[in-house]
Parts: structure tokens; C-alpha cells; sequence
């Protein structure tokens, strides 16, 4: 059977997990909207990533909304013990769709008590507060997040949850939350061809904060590129896989949560664990993104 031991581990809050994870977003219909297109294969593949040592999951419960978190946890409850469930919150779906900052303290509250609910919780392991610059979908954004970040520091203090993140947010943003409460995860998009964290990534690393990329394979447009590609071709492994093993590489703090609602390409990405990329082989990949 395959294993991701290769893959190493850090920690993450109080526990310590594999480095090779798993993101529950792609479980949902299209657009992260309604229930999935095959509801028996989604479940398959949470258990499958677990049966194969993944205790790292990635969720929020704007993904369906609500219908991944409840995938979940009729998945894999009662959890086992090593598993840690990392959740979000800042954001609520429309009806079209669409994705809305919802960043109130009461907001907050609301989303955090449906995690708990759907996830089937007393307490979330961890949440990341996931801020929504201009309103919407876009990247990190300069402004204070300290009235979110407090408002669930306190819902810490009360015992609902018991570490926090940040998530799409600048070095700047991650700093003023460190000035709240502690931060245990900071979850950015970067990947081998989207490289803007280094610095904040190589820093993050000195303070033993695990980095976790999301849209590690690209997102809803898969990474493609002839370099990833060649020496995928050389190593006889796939551009994913080749993909993945680069954010292995790239610092011990980094976390993969690769999403998937196929258990082909999930076994196709755990594989990553075991890819050991040679000097040459990295170097090439290394000068992608610059
Ligand atoms: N904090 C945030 O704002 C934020 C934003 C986005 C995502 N996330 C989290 O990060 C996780 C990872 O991001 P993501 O799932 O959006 O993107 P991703 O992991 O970069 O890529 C997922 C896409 O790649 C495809 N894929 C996966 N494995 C593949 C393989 N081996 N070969 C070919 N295609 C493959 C998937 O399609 P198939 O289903 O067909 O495999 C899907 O279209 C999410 O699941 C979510 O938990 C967080």
C-alpha cells in the first residue's frame, strides 16, 4: 500500500501532521456550489486519503455551502484522533454563487457555530480567518484585520476553537495578527508558477509557522507548462506529482492540500510524497516562477 511518510511532518497548533494533506473544496458541485456530482465517489475519497495517512484536511463551510463540511463528517466520524480538520470563516455564499466577505464579529460566530454543527464539533482544531480584500475574490490587500482576528481570538478564549490562521492575507496582515493572538497557519495561494510568498514563506519558516499554499496544482486551471512537463518526463512521474514534490522541497513549513474529487488523481498526488527531486531536476524547476 502506498505511504506518504516520505513526505515528513510539522506541526500544526499542538499536534503534528503529515506534510502531504488533503483540500475538501473540490468535493462540491461547480463553481464550490451544490451538492457534488457523484456523492459516493466524494466520500470515497476523504476516506481513501485517510486510509492512506492523511491527517491534515482542509475545509470551510462556504464550500457547497455547508454540503462539504456535512460530506465530512458523515465520511469520517467519529475522526480519528490524529486528524486535524482545519477550517475557515470570513466569507458566506450567495444564492448565485457568489462569494461575500462576512467578517462581522456576529458573522464570525454565526460561521464558526455551523462549522461546529456540520463538522459535528465541540471544538474546531483550527480556523483560519480568510479575508476578503475589495469585497471579493481577489488576492491579499493591505488593511487592518484586527477586529476579525480579535473577534475569533475571543471565541478561542471561550473554548470554541483552539488555534487560529490567517488566510490570504500580506506579511503585514500576518504580523497584526500575531500581535492578537498566536497564529498557527498561514494559507496563501503560491505555487511552483505563483511565487510571491517566498519571502514570507522563508520568514514564516524561522518562526516554526506552517505555510500552507492553496491552489498548489494551479486551481481551477491545472498548472501547465513544458518544464514541469520534461522533467516529469525524466523522473517518470507526472507534472503534478512533480509539481507537489517542488513544494516539498521548497521549505519544511509548507503544507500540501492538494484538492481533488477523483481517487485516481488523489493517489496520483499522495505519490508525491516518495518523489525525491535530484539537484538538476530542481533547478530547472526552481527558475519557473522567476
Ligand atoms: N484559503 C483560500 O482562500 C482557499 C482558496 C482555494 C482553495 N483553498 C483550499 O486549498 C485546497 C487546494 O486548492 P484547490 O483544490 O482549489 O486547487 P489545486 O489543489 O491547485 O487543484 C485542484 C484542481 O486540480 C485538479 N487535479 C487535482 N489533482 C490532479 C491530478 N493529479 N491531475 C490532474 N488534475 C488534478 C482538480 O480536478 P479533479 O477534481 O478532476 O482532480 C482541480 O480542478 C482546496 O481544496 C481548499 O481546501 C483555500
Amino acid at each position: 500500500m502506498q505511504t506518504i511518510d516520505q513526505a515528513g511532518s510539522f506541526p500544526l497548533g499542538d499536534r503534528t501532521v503529515n506534510r502531504m494533506g488533503y483540500g475538501a473544496m473540490q468535493l462540491a458541485g461547480p463553481h464550490v456550489f451544490g451538492p457534488p456530482r457523484d456523492r459516493d465517489g466524494a466520500i470515497a475519497v476523504l476516506r481513501a486519503a485517510v486510509a492512506a495517512g492523511v491527517t491534515h484536511l482542509d475545509t470551510s463551510d462556504f464550500y457547497g455551502p455547508h454540503l462539504v463540511n456535512e460530506l465530512i463528517r458523515e465520511a469520517l466520524s467519529p475522526y480519528p484522533d490524529d486528524l486535524v480538520l482545519v477550517t475557515k470563516v470570513g466569507a458566506v455564499r450567495g444564492a448565485d454563487a457568489s462569494w461575500n466577505p462576512a467578517a462581522s464579529p456576529d458573522a464570525l460566530r454565526r460561521a464558526v457555530e455551523d462549522n461546529l454543527r456540520n463538522l459535528g464539533l465541540d471544538r474546531l482544531e483550527v480556523v483560519n480567518f480568510r479575508a476578503m480584500p475589495g469585497g471579493g475574490a481577489g488576492g491579499p490587500a493591505e488593511g487592518s484585520i484586527a477586529e476579525p482576528f480579535a473577534a475569533l481570538a475571543a471565541m478561542r478564549e471561550e473554548g470554541l476553537i483552539r488555534h487560529l490562521g490567517v488566510s490570504n492575507v500580506t506579511a503585514a496582515q500576518v504580523a497584526e495578527a500575531r500581535g492578537i493572538a498566536p497564529v498557527t497557519c498561514v494559507q496563501n495561494q503560491y505555487n511552483i508558477a505563483h511565487r510571491g510568498d517566498d519571502a514570507l514563506i522563508d520568514a514564516l519558516a524561522a518562526d516554526g509557522i506552517a505555510y500552507v499554499p492553496f491552489f498548489p496544482l494551479g486551481g481551477f486551471s491545472p498548472l501547465q507548462s513544458a518544464d514541469l512537463a520534461e522533467v516529469a518526463g525524466r523522473l517518470g512521474a507526472t507534472p503534478m506529482q512533480v509539481a507537489l514534490a517542488w513544494l516539498l522541497r521548497r521549505s519544511p513549513n509548507i503544507l500540501l492540500i492538494p484538492g481533488t474529487s477523483s481517487r485516481a488523481h488523489l493517489q496520483e498526488n499522495l505519490g508525491a510524497a516518495s518523489l525525491a527531486l535530484p539537484e538538476e531536476e530542481a533547478a530547472v524547476l526552481d527558475s519557473m516562477g522567476a
